[in-house]
């Protein structure tokens, strides 16, 4: 059970004077219960891709799978796939449209033919998992804050159940503590055994806590590889745009003064290199 790419491209507008190459030769995979960053400057192509895997857009090179189902045309998959794959966008405006925010919530689950009586549960479920205070859901989804506006789209998506959860630069316009909430969540949803896919461009977070990292630029991928790997990677071939977290640039550092420190984005690691402690 995984999400599959192989050799995806997509070139926006094609023919035309505004023709943009948005990504070309990306192939990756990763399972369920898993987590999977994606991350790169603006610009890189992030957002081109995580549309693409619930079928929002359609390879115009190579395929995309889901559990074994392609992403085409026509496909009478394509239903199925939406179901399995939660996509959470970029900007919350671009999700929420309903008159409040149990209607937003409700809605997928509505849409998917869950019976009604069991909507009010799912909705509460759901605003719970994503943080969102019980007194916002007969508000306007537009009149909410930009840190609740992110929540409320991120629960419009949990209360269907998908089995993968795709989230476009989620932290963005969140508090450090809202952001700590959220990621303890994705924590806890693969652990459940939903797969995650994060589109970001904080390394901290990605390395943090990804199982593997898919690094874009200009649409092309630079390096998908297990997060040590891809600092040794970046450490030596900086990507314009990337910053690695400060952790990293320090261990970087006393290593090219000859300290014997590992490179790491980690304190607790560091600490232990130069001071010994536990
Ligand atoms: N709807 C669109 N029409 C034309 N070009 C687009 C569209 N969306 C994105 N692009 C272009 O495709 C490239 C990748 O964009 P995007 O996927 O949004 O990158 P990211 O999410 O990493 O910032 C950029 O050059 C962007 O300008
Ligand atoms: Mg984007």
């Amino acid at each position: 059970m995984s999400i599959k790419a192989v050799n995806l491209g997509h070139t926006y507008h094609p023919g035309t004077p505004l023709e943009t190459c948005a990504l070309k030769n990306i192939s990756f995979e990763f399972d369920r219960g898993t987590w999977f960053s994606v991350a790169g400057h603006t610009g890189s192509g992030k957002s081109t891709l995580a549309q693409h895997l619930n079928g929002l857009l359609l390879p115009m090179e190579g395929q995309v799978w889901v559990d074994g189902m392609e992403v085409k045309e026509k496909s009478r998959s394509l239903q199925e796939i939406r179901r399995k794959v939660g996509l959470v966008f970029q900007y919350p405006e671009q999700q929420l449209f309903a008159e409040t925010v149990y209607d937003e919530i409700a809605f997928a689950p509505r849409n998917w033919g869950v019976p009604e009586n069991e909507i009010p549960q799912r909705v509460n479920l759901a605003m719970e998992q994503a943080g969102l205070e019980k007194n916002c859901l007969k508000r306007s989804p537009f009149n909410l804050s930009g840190g609740e506006k992110r929540k409320a789209a991120i629960a419009s998506v949990l209360s269907s159940v998908p089995d993968y959860l795709v989230l476009d630069e989620p932290t963005a316009g969140l508090d450090s503590y809202s952001r700590k909430e959220l990621t303890s969540l994705l924590v806890r949803l693969r652990s459940e055994g939903m797969g995650i896919l994060l589109v970001t461009h904080d390394l901290d977070i990605a390395l943090q806590f990804s199982d593997s990292i898919l690094v874009l630029q200009g649409g092309t991928q630079v390096v998908w590889k297990k997060p040590q790997a891809v600092l040794e990677h970046l450490q030596a071939n900086p990507v314009p745009g990337l910053k690695l977290p400060d952790i990293a640039q320090l261990s970087a550092a006393l290593r090219e003064k000859g300290k014997n420190v590992p490179l790491t984005w980690q304190w607790k690691c560091l600490k232990t290199a130069l001071f010994g402690e536990k």
